[in-house]
């Protein structure tokens, strides 16, 4: 088989600013160890996210140009709902400016103390939104997942045997959705299989549960199926994504990720009366049932990006490009979560840095070494982001794993930069056995991860 290229060429190009060891010693004391306070431009290759990061396409921008700001009915929103309608074949289509406020209505309406809300893995925002409404969030993602090494093709599945004797043991009444979240990025960007999304939405049902999808990476979870799932080889993206679509009662998505957008999502829903709820609570706080917190420029450039993310030719290039990273820093001996993800390389912290106890956030250390050896900004999903504490002792438990996630923003980085991260890596690896932990030295109540400040332990 031929190279997989970027099936496309470059037409603008940002340059990115170098700087010494040094400085970057000086940028990470003074950003407390945590990359999120490092401002951008002190960054060579950024690698902290895939979401608003995409380089948008010529025929994007030029949609920009023709955007309709009118505050009610402009004809940008139409556009968007009417792909997004075509993709997803659901009835109403309503717009935020980012998947957690689509979170937020819809949890601020069924979710609430009492209820439980099961989903893979739920996402950090996820999460908190469910929690912050007072219900509980539950990950029932299958036991192989657990498994870094473990080759299994859809390893973002759920359990249905847990779900099952989740909404028993719950009662359905109390279990207003059932979730799934594809690509399953906090399980380490794995795809969940077309069988898996039906058979949950068919335990669902059968309890007249709703079942929501997260479908933030729709088309990279579209393509997974294409190649991995059998009797799917044959479809195109679009015809995978309508299919897994059509099991669910509604869908969160950031379209930051799978649009190609720097900012937008929806909440896209069948049922009429929540809807309505839904619309009333967008006026409240994001703007008005056609743009939902967003320009008609972003609209036009999202309804755009839906077609293009779809392209064969873009998909077979998107997941090359995490596997052919993942092959790299394997073949130099670190350990990366199997098989590699859609948008990202899960670096396992706890095996590159075995002598970091948990609670010293062995991942948060990665990713400042990344930083400080080449100036790549990952980010951390460990005990950092997911630690728990127990609320009457004050004592923290780890996280179940801790990883180093590298995503990768799309359409941005070509193969050498992505070959320099890989040497960066390796370079850090060679010197692994100098590494020491962190202790956090300021933390927030909700969400640390962003803005904690750390110290080195020793
Ligand atoms: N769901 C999933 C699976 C996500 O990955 C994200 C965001 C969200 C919901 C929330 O969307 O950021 O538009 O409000 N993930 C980003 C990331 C931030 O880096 O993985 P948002």
């Amino acid at each position: 088989m031929r190279e997989i290229i970027e099936p496309f060429r470059i037409k603008v190009v940002e340059p990115i600013r170098f700087t010494s060891r040094e400085e970057r010693e000086r940028i990470l004391r003074e950003a407390h160890y945590n990359p999120f306070l490092i401002r951008a431009e002190d960054i060579l290759i950024d690698l902290l996210t895939d979401s608003g990061t995409s380089a948008m396409s010529a025929e994007q921008w030029g949609a920009m140009m023709v955007g309709d700001e009118s505050y009610a009915g402009s004809r940008s929103f139409f556009r968007f709902e009417e792909k997004v309608q075509e993709i997803t074949g659901l009835k109403h289509i309503i717009p935020v400016h980012q998947g957690r406020a689509a979170e937020r209505l819809l949890f601020s309406l069924i979710g609430g103390p009492g209820k439980h809300i099961p989903n893979n893995n739920h996402f950090d925002t996820t999460r908190a939104n469910i929690e912050y409404s007072g219900a509980c969030a539950d990950d029932l993602v299958i036991e192989e997942a657990k498994d870094l090494d473990s080759p299994v093709p859809f390893k973002g599945n759920m359990d249905p045997g847990r779900l099952s004797e989740y909404i028993r043991q719950r009662r359905p009444e109390n279990v207003p959705a059932v979730m799934l979240t594809v690509t399953n990025n906090a399980g380490g960007g794995q795809p969940v299989s077309m069988a898996n999304i039906r058979e949950v939405s068919e335990i669902a049902h059968e309890h007249g549960i709703p079942f929501i999808l997260d479908a933030c990476r729709f088309a990279e979870n579209a393509y997974f199926i294409k190649l991995r799932e059998p009797g799917y080889a044959d479809k195109t993206p679009k015809e995978i994504a309508r299919e897994m679509f059509s099991y669910c009662d509604g869908s969160t998505m950031s379209a930051k990720k799978d649009a190609f957008g720097n900012i937008g999502g929806f909440l896209a829903l069948n049922e009429d009366a929540l809807a309505e709820r839904a619309r009333t609570l967008l006026i409240l706080t994001e703007g008005f049932v056609t743009y939902g917190g967003l320009a008609g420029r972003d609209l036009e450039a999202l309804a755009i990006g839906f077609d293009e993310v779809l392209d064969e030719r873009y998909l077979e290039y998107r997941l090359a490009c995490s596997r052919y990273m993942a092959n790299k820093v394997t073949e130099g001996g670190v350990k990366v979560v199997q098989p590699p993800g859609g948008h990202a390389v899960y670096i396992d912290a706890k095996r590159f840095y075995p002598q970091i106890a948990p609670l010293e956030f062995p991942a948060q250390r990665l990713v400042c070494d990344l930083y400080l050896a080449g100036g790549v900004r990952g980010v951390e999903i460990g005990s950092v982001m997911f630690a728990t504490r127990d609320s009457e002792t004050g004592r923290e438990t780890p996280a179940q794993n801790e990883l180093v996630r590298l995503a990768l923003p799309r359409r941005v980085y070509t193969q050498s930069h992505v070959n320099y991260v890989a040497e960066v890596i390796l370079e850090v690896f060679e010197r692994r056995d100098e590494a020491t932990g962190l202790r956090i030295t300021y933390e927030a109540e909700m969400l640390r991860h962003f803005t904690a400040h750390f110290e080195p332990a020793r």
